[in-house]
């Protein structure tokens, strides 16, 4: 009887609601499907600085480290937005676990089904079937991490700030791999997003890209798309769009504007894969929503779990291998929804189920 070894960190505000039913899910396939959950929960982001008083405790990150993938919910919240920038749970739990486990490969599902399409900002006629896209954001590379990074006082009494961009060729090769992998397995096309016309490290993107995509992937259509561009044609036609491929920052903003056009926050789930494989041989994780906390409905128990369980599935799909049973919690969650089971947040004002009730329907579905 195989065994799911990862670590649950729910985090804050709706986080631990989402994820108590994210897990009575998994428990009910795992009983379905004869697997053993072998799970522990830590704190992290606020809820580790209440705690432990840190946003990341060690004990959390050791755990981690033992773990096979972790099952991340959401951190931060006005709670803890008077501390330091760089001790907002956010930053200080989420970035250096993404660089401590090299998750390198953030993969985000743009999905809206079709019958969702009013939750979508977008005029119907340009998304009547909905929206299936998938961005592929570099997530331990770029801006974010480069050095130097700092606030500096000049001699003229003047303050300078520098963050910096930095790719190495190695790691757009490793982030090519995984969109080529994702490409394969949908409608074999690529596009690279970058910032060429002007950027050193973008140039070395689509350079590497390209040579990349040549030796290892010549199936694959091939296209690149300045960043800028890029923002415009997912508002104006995002399907034309299959999969994605760009650096962190850039992936950064693009998620959002693929999260809003594609309705709820509350659909959509994510997976950081890492460099490191797990006791199993299969790449390491992070599995989380791509929404927040929502502070301003914790503890309501209104918050949509879809986001949490699909984001379930994806672990049982990257971390642990299980295809199948991913691909069966998808079609039940598609099936709860789109049949008319919904939480506040994709009813349009119809009549709404709670957190309790929607994972209910989806367990039924199962
Ligand atoms: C995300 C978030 C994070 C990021 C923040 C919370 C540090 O916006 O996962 O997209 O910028 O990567
Ligand atoms: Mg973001």
């Amino acid at each position: 009887m195989p065994t799911l070894k990862f670590a649950v960190l729910a985090g804050d505000y709706i986080g631990p609601e989402v994820m108590t039913e994210a897990l009575r899910v998994l428990e009910h396939v795992a009983k379905q499907e004869n697997l053993t959950l072998a799970y522990t929960k830590a704190d992290v982001g606020g809820a580790g600085i209440d705690n432990h008083g840190k946003a990341l405790p060690d004990s959390t990150v050791r755990l981690c480290e033992q773990s096979d993938a972790i099952l991340f919910g959401s951190v931060g919240g006005p709670k803890w937005e008077k501390l330091p920038p760089h001790e907002q749970p956010e930053r200080a739990a989420l970035l250096p676990l993404r660089k401590h486990f090299t998750l390198f490969a953030n993969i985000r599902p743009g999905l809206l089904y079709r019958e969702l399409t009013d939750a979508s900002p977008l005029k119907t006629e340009r998304i009547p079937d909905g929206i299936d896209i998938l961005c592929i954001r570099e997530l331990t590379g770029g801006v974010y991490f480069g050095k130097p990074k700092e606030t500096t006082t000049l001699p003229d009494g003047d303050i300078q700030a520098v963050d910096t961009m930095v790719y190495r060729k190695s790691e757009i090769e490793r982030i090519t791999a995984t969109a080529i992998t994702a490409a394969r397995g949908r409608k074999k096309r690529l596009c690279s997003i970058d910032k060429a016309n002007v950027l050193e490290t973008s140039v070395l993107w689509r350079k590497t890209v390209t040579a990349y995509v040549a030796q290892h992937a010549p199936d694959l259509e091939l296209s690149h798309m300045y960043v800028d561009n890029a923002a415009m044609q997912l508002a104006r036609n995002p399907n034309q769009f299959d999969v994605f491929v760009t650096e962190n920052m850039f992936g950064d903003i693009l998620s959002d504007e693929m999260a809003v056009i594609c309705g709820s926050l509350g659909m959509l789930s994510s997976a950081s894969l890492g460099a490191g494989k797990n006791s199993l041989g299969l790449p390491f994780g992070l599995y989380e929503p791509a929404g927040g906390t929502a502070p301003d409905i914790a503890g309501k128990g209104l918050a949509n779990p879809c986001a949490q369980i699909l984001s379930a599935a994806l672990m049982l799909r990257y971390s642990f291998g299980l295809e199948k049973i991913a691909a069966r919690i998808e079609a039940a969650v598609k099936q709860v929804v789109t049949s008319g089971t919904r939480t506040a947040d994709i009813a349009f004002g119809g009549s709404s189920v709670g957190t309790k009730a929607m994972a209910d329907a989806v367990i039924k579905a199962l």
